[in-house]
């Protein structure tokens, strides 16, 4: 039941199946498109979930894990893991390094923990609640940036939602300093909780892109939101996350074209 527990589990875990993934990055992989155009899964996805929910499932028998590509494990208990075993799949297909494995774990409702872990970069993002967050090991913090125009940020979107996202992205590009989309939403919401962007945006996200990306910007001092400026839900779909300081100002520039 402890969250330290669940903590080391899950960053020995991330870690494992990232050290998988990098197995993949030099042979020929075998890639399918899902229901959606442009929404991938490697053989590299399904082995690094395979390994994660064994583990998981033997170190936390009652658990519930929800994982991207295998569905609901129901538990009997309360606790929750979500995991999406690789993040940044289309990035993982083009040999672009940008990606990661991520794993949040809820209890009674509530986000207790999370990692990231980025294998080309070995970096290891964790976060647990009350506990602050670290990358390597080493305490991290959001940015200090004020203003939006000062501001390096993110998004993320596939090509059948660029109508809902092209005005957005307009806005941003021309009053932010700089806008970036990387193609891995939980590593994106890890680089706002390391203070590398200042915010990140993005619609139609599951719960398993954005559970430990969530706990670690909180974590590292920074304020997580849905778009329309709500409460954040693991399973709301949209999420605004910032250093804090430029959250009201990037709301207003997603509600201006919402
Ligand atoms: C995707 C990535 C991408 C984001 C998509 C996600 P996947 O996850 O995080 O950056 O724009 O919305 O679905 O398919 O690579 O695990
Ligand atoms: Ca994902
Ligand atoms: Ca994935």
């Amino acid at each position: 039941m402890s969250t330290e527990r669940a903590l080391q589990t899950a960053i020995a875990t991330a870690r494992e199946a990232g050290a998988l993934l990098r197995t993949f990055l030099h042979r020929p992989l075998h890639i399918h498109e899902k229901a959606r155009r442009a929404d991938l899964v490697t053989d590299a996805d399904r082995s690094s979930e395979q390994l994660i929910v064994e583990r998981l499932r033997a170190a936390f028998p009652s658990s519930t894990i929800v994982g991207e590509e295998s569905g609901v494990h129901d538990g009997t208990g309360s606790e929750r893991w979500y995991v999406d075993p690789l993040d940044g799949t289309t990035n993982f297909a083009h040999g672009y390094p940008i990606f990661c494995v991520s794993i949040g774990y809820e209890r009674d409702g509530e986000l207790m923990a999370g990692v990231i872990y980025a294998p080309f970069y070995d970096e290891l993002f964790a976060a647990s609640r009350g506990a602050g967050a670290t990358l390597n090991g080493t305490p991290i913090r959001v940015s200090r940036i004020a203003k939006l125009a000062d501001a390096m940020t993110c998004t993320g979107f596939r090509p059948a939602d660029y109508d809902r996202n092209g005005a957005h992205f307009q806005t941003m590009s021309r009053t932010a300093q700089a806008v970036r989309r990387d193609g891995s939403a939980a590593l994106d919401l890890a680089s706002v909780a390391c203070g590398r962007f200042d915010g990140f945006w993005e619609f139609d996200l599951r719960a398993w892109d954005v559970a430990a990306g969530a706990m670690l910007v909180r974590e590292a001092g920074g304020t997580v939101s849905a778009i329309g400026g709500s409460a954040f839900r693991t399973d709301g779909g949209s999420i605004l996350a910032t250093n804090g300081p430029i959250h009201e100002e990037m709301l207003a520039v997603l509600a201006k074209d919402a």
